[in-house]
C-alpha cells in the first residue's frame, strides 16, 4: 500500500494511524492508536465500517457477490464439497485427506449419542414451549455433561474434540427436541450413516429403505448446511467471538450465538419468509401490493436485502437451483416458490430495490427447501444453526488461539443528563399529568 498511514487532524493536532491490507486487498485504517493519543473515539452504528479482528477463514466481497472459505469458491464448495468435509476446512484451513476424513466423520458419528439424563431433562419441558426455546434449554444443559463438563483449552486438540462434538449434539438435539414435540422416541444414532443421512433418520425415524428419494433429500440438507457453514462476522458469529474474548467456555458462546441468530434481521428470517409468501398467496397479486408496503417502509421483504451483499448473495443463486432440483425429484409442486420466483423478478426491477441494492439473501429460498423436506417451520433457525454451528466453531477457536486476543469491550458516546444533585424521596415532586 502506498502510504502505509492515514494521517487525521482533530483540533490542531495530527494523528499517524497505521494502515492494514488484507490479502485480498480489503483495506483498513487501525484506529486502536487513536484512544491512547487523544479524546477521540469512532462512532459506527451498528459497526457497518468497522473491522473487529483479522480472520483467515472466510471471505466476502459483498459488492461482487463473492464467498470462499479458505479461498474455496462457495460454488465450487457446494458443488464438490460435503458439509462435513467444509467443517473441517473451516477447522483446520486445508480440505481434509479421505483418511482425515473419515476420522473427522467417525468422531462426530460417534457424538451423536445423547446422555440418557439430558433426554430425561427435555421431557420434562413444557411441549408448547417454541422448539427454540426447548433447543436453548437442552444445549445449554450440555455444560453439566461430559465432554463439556471442563472445558480445557490449553491446546488445539482438545478444543477440536469440543468442536466435533458439538457438530454432533447440536443436530442430536435439534432432533430429540422435535420427537419430543411430536411425542415419538427419538431413535439412537445409526452406525454408517453420513452426517446429513444421520440427521434426517434421527429427526423422522426412519431411514433409507422407508423412502426412495431418502439419499437426495439428505443430499440437499448437506448443501443446505455447507450453506449456512460460516459467513464472516455476521451478528450471531460475532457474538461468539465477544464471548470467547472473554474467555467465556464454547459452549456458552454458541449459547450467544443461538440467542443472536434468532432474531428475525438474522436467522429468524428463514421462519419469517414462508408466512410472508403464504400472505401473498392470499392476496394474489404476485406481490405487488407486499412490495409497495415494504417501498413505504411499512413492511420487510423477508429474505431481501443484507448489510455486506450489494449484489446477488451467491448462496441465495445456490438454493434456488437446488430448490427447482429437489422439487423436481420429489415431483412436488410448491406455490410458494413460484411466488417466491415472482416476487424477486419484480423487486429486481423496482428502483426502490435496485437504489438500495437489495437483492434475495441466503434466508429467501432456504425456507422452501426445508419445506418440501417436512421440517416445520419452527425449526427452520433451528436448521440454520445447525450449519452455523461449523463457523461459530471455527471463530471462536480461531480468536482463542489467536496471539493477541484482547477482551472485546467497545466505547460509546453517553447522551446521557449530565451530573446533577442527589434527590431525597421526600423532596421528589409527583408528576401532575398522572399524579403519580
Ligand atoms: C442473514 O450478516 C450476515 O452475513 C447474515 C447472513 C449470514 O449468513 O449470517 O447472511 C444471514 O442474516 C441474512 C439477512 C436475513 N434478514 C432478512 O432477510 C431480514 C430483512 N432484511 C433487512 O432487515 C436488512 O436487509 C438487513 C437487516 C439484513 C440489512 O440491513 P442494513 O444493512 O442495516 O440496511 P438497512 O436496513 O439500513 O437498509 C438500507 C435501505 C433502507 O432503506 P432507506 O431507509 O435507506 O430508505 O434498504 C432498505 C431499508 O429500508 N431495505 C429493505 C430491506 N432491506 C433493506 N427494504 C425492504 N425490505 C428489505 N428486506
Amino acid at each position: 500500500m502506498r502510504d502505509k498511514a492515514a494521517h487525521l487532524t482533530l483540533e490542531g493536532t495530527t494523528y499517524t494511524l497505521p494502515l492494514i491490507e488484507g490479502t485480498e486487498s480489503e483495506k483498513a485504517i487501525d484506529i486502536q492508536p487513536l484512544r491512547f493519543q487523544s479524546p477521540y473515539t469512532v462512532h459506527d452504528l451498528g459497526y457497518a465500517s468497522t473491522s473487529s479482528c483479522l480472520s483467515a477463514i472466510t471471505f466476502v466481497d459483498g459488492q461482487k457477490g463473492i464467498l470462499r472459505h479458505r479461498g474455496y469458491a462457495i460454488e465450487e464448495l457446494a458443488a464438490k464439497a460435503s458439509f462435513t468435509e467444509l467443517a473441517y476446512l473451516l477447522f483446520h484451513s486445508t480440505l481434509p485427506n479421505p483418511c482425515q476424513l473419515r476420522g473427522f466423520e467417525d468422531v462426530i458419528e460417534h457424538s451423536f449419542f445423547i446422555d440418557k439424563n439430558l433426554e430425561i431433562i427435555a421431557a420434562t419441558l413444557p411441549l408448547e414451549a417454541s422448539p427454540l426455546a426447548l433447543f436453548a434449554t437442552v444445549l445449554a444443559s450440555l455444560a453439566t455433561f461430559p465432554p463439556f463438563l471442563s472445558e480445557s483449552k490449553e491446546e488445539a486438540s482438545s478444543l477440536d474434540t469440543l468442536g466435533l462434538s458439538l457438530l454432533a449434539k447440536i443436530a442430536a438435539l435439534v432432533c430429540l427436541v422435535y420427537r419430543k414435540k411430536y411425542a415419538v422416541p427419538k431413535p439412537q444414532p445409526r452406525a454408517g450413516l453420513p452426517y446429513a443421512q444421520q440427521v434426517l433418520y434421527q429427526f423422522f425415524g426412519s431411514g433409507p429403505e422407508g423412502d426412495p428419494h431418502f439419499s437426495q433429500k439428505a443430499k440437499a440438507l448437506d448443501t443446505f448446511l455447507l450453506l449456512h457453514a460460516d459467513h464472516e462476522q455476521n451478528c450471531s458469529t460475532a457474538t461468539v467471538r465477544m464471548i470467547a474474548s472473554s474467555g467465556g467456555s464454547l459452549l456458552s458462546a454458541v449459547g450467544g450465538g443461538l440467542a443472536a441468530l434468532s432474531g428475525p434481521l438474522h436467522g429468524g428470517a428463514n421462519q419469517a419468509v414462508i408466512p410472508m409468501l403464504e400472505a401473498i398467496a392470499r392476496q394474489g397479486d404476485e406481490g405487488q401490493s407486499f412490495i409497495q408496503r415494504a417501498k413505504k417502509g411499512e413492511a420487510k421483504l423477508m429474505g431481501f436485502g443484507h448489510r455486506v451483499y450489494k449484489n446477488h448473495d451467491p448462496r441465495a443463486l445456490i438454493l434456488k437451483q437446488l430448490v427447482e432440483t429437489l422439487l423436481d425429484t420429489l415431483s412436488l409442486k410448491d406455490p410458494l416458490f413460484a411466488i417466491a420466483k415472482e416476487l424477486e423478478h419484480r423487486a429486481l426491477k423496482d428502483p426502490y430495490f435496485i437504489e438500495r441494492q437489495v437483492y434475495p439473501n441466503l434466508d429467501f429460498y432456504s425456507g422452501i427447501l426445508l419445506k418440501a423436506l417436512n421440517i416445520p417451520q419452527d425449526f427452520f433457525t433451528l436448521f440454520f444453526a445447525m450449519g452455523r454451528a461449523a463457523g461459530w466453531f471455527a471463530h471462536y477457536k480461531e480468536l482463542v488461539l489467536a496471539e493477541k486476543r484482547p477482551l472485546y469491550r467497545p466505547r460509546q458516546v453517553y447522551i446521557g443528563p449530565t451530573l446533577r444533585p442527589f434527590l431525597a424521596l421526600d423532596k421528589r415532586e409527583v408528576d401532575p399529568s398522572t399524579g403519580l
